[in-house]
């Protein structure tokens, strides 16, 4: 049998009576779909009852006071879900005269509807064949085919979107959606998954391997730390320019460089001209200084972006570390500078 025929079954046996399987009204559905998103069946059930009660209809829903909206969903948290379940109401019932939305595509429109609610809804209510991606799902997917690529990643949420989507394979993927949703829920779960009575089993790429409980991969979200540079690029009157190797450990170890002066905050001329590190650069008057780029180049780097200016001060200097600008080229810098020197014209400067 394939994954997708034995997930089926397996949903059969259990049979989970759930007040939102009654009927396929895509609005209950919604309702349902929304709650759940914010927590467990076991509590959610409540609230999804309140919510009907109150508002039968979603035109009921558009007609509510904000008010009475947010009450209701007092308790659950995370208050814009409940603001834009009102709002989408009232969109539907202005924008498509109170019928709802029957497509993936349409249903995406909905504001506080993403890809997986938007596949919820359309796989249950209209038989379209498309995959929900959840928690849930990740797990699954990520333990039966062995997959470790991180599933808060591009990457990750691109591949096993794909393989979600290929898994399809049924002539009800509502079913299908629900099934693997309950099989992560009930089976496959998060710490001590039933393997023993699992009918994936025999498939199971992490049982085989012994990684259930490495799976799925998460990547722990690195804070991202701002950095603001400021490289000096020093032209003196007899064509040089004060190009620095880098010392100390870090990405760009050995490297050359322009002076580099760091700040707290994007500087501005003013407070560049009063730095003594900047002062110390050049002997007697600046001829000229010029920020080269009015917006901050931002770098990119996987723990922290640079945000870069670059200021052309001509001046004359007795600093040790002066090349010729004739020798810039010959010199192996980080990708940051090198886009600099390609964007500037160095031969104009020589002609000053
Ligand atoms: N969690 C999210 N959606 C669900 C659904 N339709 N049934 C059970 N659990 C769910």
């Amino acid at each position: 049998m394939s994954f997708c025929n034995l997930l089926e079954s397996w949903y059969l046996s259990v049979n989970r009576d759930l007040p939102w399987r009654k009927n396929k009204n895509p609005y209950s559905v919604w309702l349902s779909e929304i709650i759940l998103q914010q927590t467990r069946v076991a509590q959610g059930t409540a609230y999804y009852h309140k919510f009907l009660e109150n508002f039968p209809t979603v035109a009921d829903l558009a007609n509510a006071d904000e008010s009475l909206v947010l009450k209701l969903w007092q308790g659950l948290g995370y208050y814009s879900r409940a603001r834009n379940l009102h709002y989408s109401a009232k969109l539907i019932m202005e924008e498509y005269n109170g019928e709802f939305p029957s497509t993936y595509i349409e249903l995406m429109k909905l504001k506080g509807v993403g890809d997986y609610t938007a596949s919820a809804i359309a796989s249950i209510c209209f038989n379209e064949q498309t995959a929900v991606v959840d928690g849930n799902v990740y797990r699954v997917l990520a333990r039966y085919f062995g997959i470790s690529t991180p599933i808060n990643s591009t990457q990750g949420i691109k591949e096993f979107k794909q393989l979600a989507q290929s898994l399809l394979e049924t002539d009800n993927p509502g079913q299908y959606n629900q099934a693997i949703m309950d099989f992560g829920a009930l089976q496959c779960t998060p710490q001590n998954p039933d393997c023993d009575t699992c009918p994936l089993a025999g498939g199971c790429e992490a049982l085989k391997k012994n990684s259930i409980n490495q799976l799925p991969v998460k990547d722990k979200k690195i804070k991202i730390k701002k950095k603001y540079f400021n490289f000096i690029v020093l032209l003196t009157p007899n064509d040089k320019v004060i190009l620095s190797k880098r010392e100390g450990k870090g990405i760009w170890q050995n490297l050359y460089q322009f002076p580099l002066l760091e700040s707290d905050n994007t500087l501005d001329l003013e407070a560049l001209v009063e730095r003594a590190d900047f002062n110390e650069l050049f002997e007697g008057d600046v001829h000229s200084i010029k920020l080269f780029n009015n917006k901050e180049w931002v770098h990119k780097l996987s723990h922290q972006h640079l945000h870069t200016q670059f200021w052309v001060v001509e001046a004359a200097s007795g600093h040790s570390d002066l090349i010729p600008l004739e020798s810039l080229s010959t010199y192996a810098v980080p990708r940051l500078v090198e886009k600099f020197i390609e964007s500037f014209d160095f031969n104009k400067a020589l002609e000053i």
